[in-house]
């Protein structure tokens, strides 16, 4: 008897026919891989993204968990964190990082550390606290309830950046850490890192710099000469930084990395468990078991582009950026000045949900802030062969909203 209404089939199916069916339930969803500006879609070019579909298959059944059963996958690795130390470094020599499934992992995986150093530089400290900015990203709230860590977060400053003079004054006596983003989900704006770390110092507090979104862009957007506020280990203070390779290194999911500023700092994150039958089990991360061919395609992603590839995607992503920027103020939306690649618009007399409705329904998913209503698109180097089209999308729908034709209310978040 079942008690579902779907079942496993009572006999397996051939391949064909397993694959059609595949093929079938993906053409009811967006083609991400065009280009797309979609929140979490981040995407390389097309030969980019073929080669890390053959890279991902060479390791496509390899658990990645116990490293010395891999040495190839394991040199990869080592590989791969050379690479992320020299970019998140600033010169600053010690760095460490490790591998991780996505930000939410990373950040796990930071304040973790953060909270085990508190344990020793606090013992008295029973009920730990974090203080990070409204903007801070909310895998953090989540990261921190995981923990039993208090997360106190803090209004951000008319220039929608970290108040620092507010977070100092949110610090309590069992505050062990401060965060900020390079940049913000929200509002696409990186902290004064500078300052927030400057304060750890002071206060001797753990400070984690989020740049998930940023970590894999920002160095290559300043080598471009963009003007940046400092946001990596260059700044002194700064404990930990996550940096998602499956965003900006245009890796396929699940691929992350979280850094720290010393080996001493690494021992933080890592969890030893001798208390069992079997012989003592440190892992990467938080995750046991995991995808050895998301190392395999980070590692093509940073050798198939190189450091000309990353800077020609990086003067790509900003150059795309700016043509929706005008072609966004030519039809009377007010995009924010935001930094990197997130784009954030208001769209003036319309409710923004409307406009993220509408756009969804023409087949273009997107999200938006809620706190101002914001529409956010993610710019990256696939986008310029769509920002015509798009723009001509947007135009026809914002004729339609302003001429009063009704349609359903998009949803800006993520609850679905
Ligand atoms: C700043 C920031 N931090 C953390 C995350 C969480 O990353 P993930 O979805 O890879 O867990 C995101 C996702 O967009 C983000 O933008």
């Amino acid at each position: 008897m079942t008690t579902s209404a779907y079942t496993l089939p009572e006999r397996g199916l051939p391949p064909d026919e397993v694959l059609r069916r595949v093929r079938e339930v993906r053409a009811k969803d967006p083609a991400f891989e065009r280009g797309q500006m979609t929140a979490y879609s981040m995407m390389g070019s097309h030969d980019l993204q073929s080669v890390l579909e053959d890279a991902y298959g060479i390791y496509f059944f390899q658990n990645a968990l116990i490293r010395r059963f891999l040495p190839g996958m394991r040199q990869m690795e080592e590989q791969l964190r050379a690479i992320t130390t020299d970019l998140l470094s600033g010169g600053k020599p010690g760095v460490r990082v490790n591998f991780t499934s996505g930000g939410s992992e990373s950040l796990f995986c930071g304040f973790h550390a953060a909270r085990e150093w508190a344990r020793e530089q606090y013992p008295h400290i029973t009920q730990p606290e974090v203080v990070a900015p409204y903007s801070a990203h909310a895998t953090i709230t989540k990261a921190c309830h995981y923990l039993g860590l208090k997360l106190t977060r803090v209004p951000v400053g008319k220039d929608y950046r970290a108040d620092v003079g507010a977070m100092a004054a949110a610090i309590g006596p069992n505050t062990i850490a401060l965060a900020g983003s390079a940049p913000s989900w929200p509002y696409g704006k990186i902290d004064p890192i500078s300052e927030i770390a400057a304060l750890g110092q002071r206060r001797n507090l753990w400070v984690h710099v989020d740049a998930c979104v940023g970590g894999y862009i920002a160095p290559f957007v300043a080598r471009l000469g963009y003007p940046l506020r400092a946001w990596d280990f260059s700044v002194p203070g700064v404990k930990s930084i996550s940096a998602d390779l499956h965003k900006y290194a245009y890796a396929p999911k699940p691929a992350s990395t979280i850094a720290y500023a010393s080996e001493e700092l690494l021992e933080y994150h890592n969890v030893p468990a001798s208390d069992w039958p079997s012989a003592t089990y440190l892992t990467e991360g938080m995750i046991g078991s995991r995808p050895a061919g998301a190392i395999a395609a980070s590692w093509a992603a940073f050798h198939y582009l190189g450091e000309d590839g990353f800077l020609d995607y990086a003067k790509r992503t900003m150059e795309t950026k700016e043509r929706l920027v005008q072609g966004l103020e030519r039809l009377g939306m007010k995009p924010w000045d935001t930094e990197l690649c997130v784009l954030l618009f208001e769209t003036a007399e319309l409710p923004a949900e409307a406009v993220v409705g509408a756009l969804t329904d023409a087949g273009w998913p997107c999200m938006g802030t809620q706190r101002p209503p914001l529409v956010q698109l993610i710019v990256d180097p696939l986008v310029e062969n769509v920002v015509d089209e798009y723009l001509a999308d947007l135009e026809r729908i914002l004729q339609q909203l302003r001429s009063g034709k009704s349609f359903k209310k998009g949803d800006l978040g993520y609850a679905d």
